[in-house]
């Protein structure tokens, strides 16, 4: 079993973006801007929220963090998104979800620009990954993806099962893998026999949001495992999968920490310096 560190090839990736960013930086723009918005006060999108600020400042991005109560308003927040998108020292906008009831997810998400979709969660952005043309790609997704290909593993032909149809995970995934030829099967809560299924994967990508969801029984031997899982049970990361049972009968495995999450945000980070060349015509 090999792990798929994260950590490592997160901070390679940043150091990349680092040493590009203060070449275009040198020549072109002294500011590339990204914004965060959180409203609200979920503790998850705090920890989150404070790990891209500080990757922002890593690679010479200027965060700029916009953090309202839980009452503040639909209508508000668009105000601030129609500014920001009209603001050229913006290159990215991100608005970290959930967001409170009384705001519509959709009728955010279609107020970014599609230009600074940095999330790629915009309907634009959906739709241009689903017919298979370039398009900014939702980080978690766009982060397995580098992690697969930085360890050589075989994505085409391969049986690729995905557990979770999120808009964020699942279903983005499940477009990349199917643009490398993988045979994609999506399992989802409402799945029968799903021990079935992922006995016949060959990479099992877990993003469900149920710790310990996959066990050693529902993996065959030398399988790709990959956890999306972040739940914190007793102060402490656990993922969606059973790791210690499960980990000797892979290939590969990602850890909880140090796996997908580095990656996340290291792919942000690729997102926010590939948003700020397309608006600026460098290739
Ligand atoms: N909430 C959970 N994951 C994400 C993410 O990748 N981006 C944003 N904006 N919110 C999230």
């Amino acid at each position: 079993m090999e792990l798929l560190d994260g950590k490592y090839w997160s901070n390679a990736i940043l150091d990349e973006i680092k040493s590009e960013l203060a070449d275009i930086k040198g020549k072109i723009s002294p500011d590339i801007g990204l914004a965060v918005i959180v409203v609200g006060d979920d503790p998850a999108s705090k920890v989150y929220v404070k790990n891209k600020i500080s990757a922002c400042e890593k690679v010479g991005i200027t965060s700029k963090l916009y953090t309202f109560p839980t009452e503040y308003t639909q209508t508000e927040l668009i105000s601030l998104i129609q500014k920001l998108n009209k603001d050229s020292n913006t290159a990215g906008i991100l608005v970290q979800l959930p967001l409170p009831k009384q705001i519509s997810e959709k009728a955010i998400l279609e107020t970014i620009s599609p230009q600074k979709d940095v999330d790629g969660f915009s309907p634009y952005q959906v739709g241009l990954l689903s017919i298979g043309e370039k398009s900014l790609v939702p980080c978690t997704p766009k982060g397995i993806m580098v992690l697969l290909k930085k360890y050589n593993i075989p994505i085409c032909g391969a049986h690729a099962v995905v557990i979770g149809r999120s808009n964020i995970v699942g279903k983005p995934i499940s477009n990349l893998l199917i643009q490398e030829n993988a045979t994609v099967t999506i399992c989802h809560t409402k799945t029968r026999n799903l021990t079935d299924i992922t006995l016949t994967a060959d990479i099992i990508i877990v993003a469900t949001g149920k710790p310990k969801l996959l066990t050693a029984d529902m993996v065959k031997d030398g399988s790709i495992v990959v956890d999306v899982g972040i739940n914190r049970i007793n102060g402490k990361l656990q993922g969606d999968v059973d790791f210690e049972a499960v980990k000797d009968k892979c290939s590969y495995i990602t850890p909880v920490p140090g796996g997908v999450g580095p990656m996340t945000i290291a792919m942000l980070m690729s997102n926010t310096l590939e948003a700020y060349k397309r608006q600026n015509g460098i290739s």
